[in-house]
């Protein structure tokens, strides 16, 4: 089955599909995007994906009305098309089509583009072993709790992290650890979850809530605060989550050994939980 993209109405082979250059998506990253999983055929918490990506939308004054049971339907529809039970499903919003001005266009549709691929699975090592991170200066704008399409500081700092032969940067504002380039992070202290406090300069992960719930329910304290770089040097554990990595434990940060460099056990009973959560979607 060929991977399926859909764009303002119509399903094709994703290769068929093509965008005007006059995107303001491709002129100016004017737009957002949300990337969810499927497990099993069912896009996984696409209730929580669906309400950011109407936030995100609405933050950037991108008129776009939609309705969550209808697209839900067809993400159903794409995955259906794809063949793809394990899937990763990519929804991008753009202001639309118009001759380039900075300002917004009058009258210009939306372009709504989304693709549904095979999700390729991580290393299968990692998730079991644990990744090593390095953090890096954070050198985003002031509004990460938009899902923008605005990614070259996340491009850059996750060039970073593989050339240095890690998995993921961490970005660092004034001295406060805030999230990676594509994920969120959590340290564990004395059996007690932090993660840094939600504001402007993160991303609310969909990911990160379903680890909080988890967690509480397991009768486990959750703190958002701010953390800094010896709190996470000095963490008992450290994870990542996001939806294409789910929960990834973190052995090593910055070449500091974490843990002895073995997962933590209760990053490993999240991991369990989490698995156990997704299986019944
Ligand atoms: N990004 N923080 C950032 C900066 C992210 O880009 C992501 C995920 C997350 C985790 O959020 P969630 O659990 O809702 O996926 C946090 C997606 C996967 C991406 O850009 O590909």
């Amino acid at each position: 089955m060929p991977d399926i993209g859909y764009l303002n109405g119509r399903f094709s082979p994703l290769g068929e599909i093509s965008i005007s250059p006059d995107d303001r998506g491709f002129l100016f990253g004017d737009g957002i995007y949300e990337v969810v999983r499927a497990y099993h055929g069912v896009p996984a918490f696409w209730d929580d994906h669906c309400t950011r990506l109407a936030r995100s939308a609405r933050e950037i004054y991108i008129h776009f009305s939609f309705e969550p049971k209808a697209f839900h339907r067809l993400l159903l529809t794409g995955i259906q098309k794809s063949g793809y039970a394990e899937g990763k499903i990519y929804i991008q919003i753009t202001r639309g089509v118009a001759p380039r001005e900075h300002g917004f266009p009058v009258e210009t549709k939306p372009t709504v583009f989304l693709s549904f691929r095979e999700m390729n699975a991580l290393p299968i090592e990692l998730p079991g072993q644990g990744v090593k991170v390095i953090t890096v200066p954070d050198i985003r704008w002031g509004r990460c709790d938009i899902k923008s399409l605005n990614l070259l500081p996340n491009v850059l700092a996750k060039q970073q992290a593989q050339e240095a032969k890690v998995f993921e940067s961490v970005f660092m504002r004034d001295g406060f650890v805030i999230e990676g380039s594509a994920s969120n992070i959590f340290i564990v202290k004395d059996r007690q979850l932090q993660t840094p406090e939600r504001n402007h300069f993160v991303l609310a992960g969909v990911t990160q809530q379903h680890v909080i719930n988890l967690a509480q329910e397991q009768g486990r304290k959750v703190q958002f605060d701010t953390i800094t770089l010896d709190a996470l040097l000095g963490a008992d554990e450290v994870f990542l989550v996001g939806t294409t990595i789910e929960i990834l434990p973190v052995v090593n940060v910055d070449g500091k050994i974490i843990r002895n460099g073995i997962p933590g056990p209760i990053t490993c009973s999240l991991q369990q939980r989490f698995a156990n959560l997704v299986a019944q979607l």
